[in-house]
């Protein structure tokens, strides 16, 4: 495909990061150009933009709505968990296709409020809340258990797909630096053992992959 290297900022007017590529503005129209080698986020794109030809479909008069490409232009916070967040996360975790998901049984209200307030939030636990812009999407936090350190993540389901619960992990893996780090996981929760795996979690084979309540689970497990 021919293309056209692009090194001036006067060349490029306008441009909108996404996954592999950017749109710039370029003799009145956005168009797409992939990344070329040596780009870095946060410097000026050194980028080959393929020439429009005929094969391409007509790129169109303004680049992609982010709810098309499904990725969020808010900046993501993990902060300390407050109480008012934790109605929130109750609304989050008894979602019927989370719990299905997760495999887990829905706590009632009070039993969730206390399983936070007593288990959840103490000390020797790492729990952030998930602010996507000023919106509270989820949460995550680490634990010990059995002598390991365990993982795991909870996203309001209208948030889902969005790439948050993979952003947040990573973020998190930065704040909690004890390895090897674990997560037990349904198998068949292919979203969770996705963003495990994106995140650099392998499954540990050797270990019981049979929950007592029946669900096939596995370990995963980084470092
Ligand atoms: C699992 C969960 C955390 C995923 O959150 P999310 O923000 O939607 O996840 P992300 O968008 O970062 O990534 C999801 C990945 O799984 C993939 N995925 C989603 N559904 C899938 C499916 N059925 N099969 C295979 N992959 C799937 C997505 O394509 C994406 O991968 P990609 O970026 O390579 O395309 C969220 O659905 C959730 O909170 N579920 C309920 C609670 C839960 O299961 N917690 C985890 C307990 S271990």
């Amino acid at each position: 495909m021919p293309t056209r290297l692009f090194t001036k900022k006067h060349d490029v007017v306008a441009r909108f990061g996404v996954d592999n590529g950017v749109f710039v503005w370029i003799d009145g129209r956005y168009m797409f150009g992939a990344l070329g080698p040596g780009w870095r986020r946060g410097h000026f794109p050194r980028f080959v933009m393929p020439e429009q030809d005929r094969t391409l479909p007509p790129f169109a008069s303004r680049p992609p709505s982010r709810r098309k490409t499904g990725r969020s232009l808010f900046r993501m916070i993990l902060r300390n968990v407050t109480d008012e967040d934790l109605p929130i996360f109750f609304e989050h975790q008894r979602d019927p296709e989370a719990l299905r998901m997760a495999a887990f049984s829905s706590r009632e209200r009070d039993a969730f409020m206390t399983h936070w307030r007593t288990r959840v939030l103490r000390p020797e636990n790492v729990t952030r809340t998930i602010v996507m812009g000023r919106v509270v999407v989820g949460n995550i936090g680490s634990w010990e258990q059995d002598a390991k350190r365990f993982v795991g993540y909870w996203i309001g389901r209208e948030h889902w797909g969005k790439g948050i619960a993979t952003r947040a992990l990573s973020e998190f893996l930065v704040l909690e630096p004890t390895r090897p780090l674990h997560a037990w996981v349904a198998l068949h929760n292919l979203a969770s053992i996705r963003v495990l795996e994106k995140c650099g979690f392998h499954t540990m084979l050797n270990e019981d992959p049979h929950h007592p309540d029946g669900v096939a689970e596995v370990l995963m497990r980084l470092g």
